[in-house]
């Protein structure tokens, strides 16, 4: 199927990128899909209505706001849409091309390296279509299905994760290097053990608390380690997080 991005951002990069292929695209006139197009071949359009009458499926890659207007310059000619805008529903998508089936995927960057997480909201006919676009964004790692109103929920720990993962890793790397390890060291060992710990937990049926038992001896450094970190509210400042994500106008 011949895919479109409107937007050619960070996002529209990063699956790109996955897809390995010419791409066809829009931007808002920075030059961002030109530059898209100089690295994987491809067209950019002028227009996003351009692009829609060429392709199959457009992927909506813009911001959440400009839904609407995208939509209204669109909306006739898209044959299918795809969106990865964060906080934006089925239904919304709906409201905004009602003549055009929609669905709502959310990925998060390592699509770029086919390693992603893709978080996509069941929708209520499954047909050939919808085959084609799981198809296409499987391509690009594991694709997992949720009820829609648990969307909010499950972007936000997988849509935002990789800047999670990023800040934790940078974390330990300048306490290690406080402890005098080098930086490139450090990032390789922690980088690594996240990796390694990660395939650890799945192979073990995703139990938490047994790897974390059988790294921790009574009394010794990983549990004191651990006793730490729970000190300094570690538990605390996710639950915020997901908070802040999930219902921003209640965040701090
Ligand atoms: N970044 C992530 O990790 C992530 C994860 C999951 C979902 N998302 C979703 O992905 C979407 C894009 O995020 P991003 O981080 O890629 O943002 P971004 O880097 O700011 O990219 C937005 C892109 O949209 C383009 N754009 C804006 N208005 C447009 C219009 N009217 N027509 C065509 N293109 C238009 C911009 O054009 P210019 O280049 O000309 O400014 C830019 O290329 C958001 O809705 C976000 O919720 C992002």
């Amino acid at each position: 199927m011949k895919v479109g991005l409107i937007g050619s951002g960070n996002m529209a990069r990063a699956l790109a990128r996955g897809w390995g292929e010419p791409v066809l695209c829009t931007d808002s006139g920075s030059g961002s899909a030109q530059a898209l197009v100089d690295e994987l071949g491809g067209e950019r359009f002028a227009s996003n209505r351009e692009l829609a009458e060429r392709v199959d499926v457009v992927v909506l890659c813009h911001k959440p706001y400009h839904l609407d207007p995208v939509a209204q310059e669109i909306r006739d000619v898209a044959k299918a849409v795809v969106s990865v805008l964060g906080g934006v529903s089925t239904k919304d998508l709906q409201r905004a091309y009602p003549h055009s089936p929609v669905f709502a995927v959310m990925p998060n960057t390592p699509v770029e390296i086919r390693q992603g997480v893709l978080v996509y909201a069941q929708p209520e006919h499954h047909d050939d279509l919808e085959a084609q676009v799981l198809g296409l964004f499987g391509r690009l790692g594991k694709v997992v299905s949720v009820p829609e109103r648990l969307m909010g929920a499950a972007t936000a720990i997988s849509g935002v994760g990789p800047a999670y993962q990023a800040l934790l890793a940078e974390a330990q790397v300048d306490a290690a290097v406080r402890k005098g390890l080098g930086a490139r060291l450090a990032s390789e060992l922690v980088t690594a053990t996240m990796s390694g710990s990660a395939a650890l937990i799945e192979a073990k049926g995703f139990d938490t608390l047994a790897v974390r038992r059988e790294v921790t001896s009574p009394g010794g450094s990983t549990a004191r380690g651990l006793d730490a970190l729970e000190r300094a509210n570690v538990r605390r400042a996710f639950q915020d997080a997901i908070e802040a994500v999930v219902n921003p106008d209640g965040a701090r």
